[in-house]
């Protein structure tokens, strides 16, 4: 294979979402079975090389990636508004999740709401239909939002990532950062009073803390933009974690209540 290929491959893998080479070394499937040498073999037979190989691909899948963060951020950088947002977001090519998707899943709502809501990312049904919250979790959340003395018409409801990660499996860190500047961008360009992050994910993604929401819910927090503006936050649990932890859903009243009362102050 000419270098050219080797490096095409290797960024088809990273946008595939492959961020770790596993094994010791490459070896061909199709050859005779006798000449794949036992792993232990070609450890040592070959132990430099193959540290040296490791690790140029590494680079290259890490540069590839780095690539693809930086063309997000200059498409987000151009659009000045949401539809022109969301027509780039569907033209980008730089998540490999768009791939396995049936359908993008961009924000939807007021888009001058005084609130976001942030999710991690569309599960089946919203795969399935294209929008938002439209599942369990979504009801839920609908509910919350009433709970809140709001209207899901009022708010502007969204993901950190537009595409359903395949079989609702976590995200990798690779897919959050390319997707990243697109939350990021909608954010700038709504620019709520509040935010309020749904899970763990969205609150470490947005955030950049490393934090369990158990950690992070239960006080206000702070979202700088890019251009600098201060956004309330409140982190809180998931939804979808509430279906399953009812236990958990008095503390995620209270930070209903906590947002709601600072709503009010107004
Ligand atoms: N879970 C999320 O985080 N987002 C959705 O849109 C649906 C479920």
């Amino acid at each position: 294979m000419q270098n050219t290929e080797i490096q095409q491959l290797l960024e088809w893998y990273i946008t595939a979402g492959v961020e770790e080479i596993v094994g010791d070394s490459p070896f061909a499937f199709m050859k005779e079975e006798k000449q794949v040498l036992p792993i232990a073999q070609i450890r040592l037979a070959k132990a430099e090389p193959i540290v040296n190989e490791n690790r140029q691909a590494t680079t290259v899948l890490a540069q590839a990636m780095q690539n693809a963060c930086q063309s997000a951020r200059e498409i987000c950088a151009q659009a000045q508004s949401l539809s022109e947002l969301k027509e780039k977001l569907s033209q980008f090519d730089g998540c490999s999740l768009k791939l396995t998707a049936t359908n993008m899943v961009f924000g939807e709502g007021n888009e001058h709401a005084k609130i976001m809501f942030i999710g991690e990312a569309p599960g089946a049904d919203e795969d399935r239909i294209g929008r938002p919250f439209v599942g369990k979790s979504g009801q839920l959340l609908d509910k919350m939002i009433e709970a809140m003395g709001l209207k899901r018409e009022d708010c502007y409801i969204t993901n950190v990532l537009s595409w359903r990660p395949p079989g609702n499996r976590t995200p990798t860190d690779g897919e959050v950062a390319v997707c990243l500047p697109f939350l990021k961008r909608q954010i700038e360009l709504i620019s709520p009073e509040y935010i309020f992050l749904l899970g763990a994910s969205a609150a470490n993604a947005l955030l950049n803390i490393p934090d369990s929401i158990s950690k992070l819910r239960g006080h206000w927090l702070e979202y700088e933009t890019e251009s600098k503006q201060k956004i309330k936050t409140l982190a809180s649990f998931h939804p979808a974690y509430l279906l399953r932890n009812t236990g958990q859903k008095a503390k995620a009243w209270s930070d209903m209540l906590r947002l709601k009362s600072k709503m009010e102050e107004k």
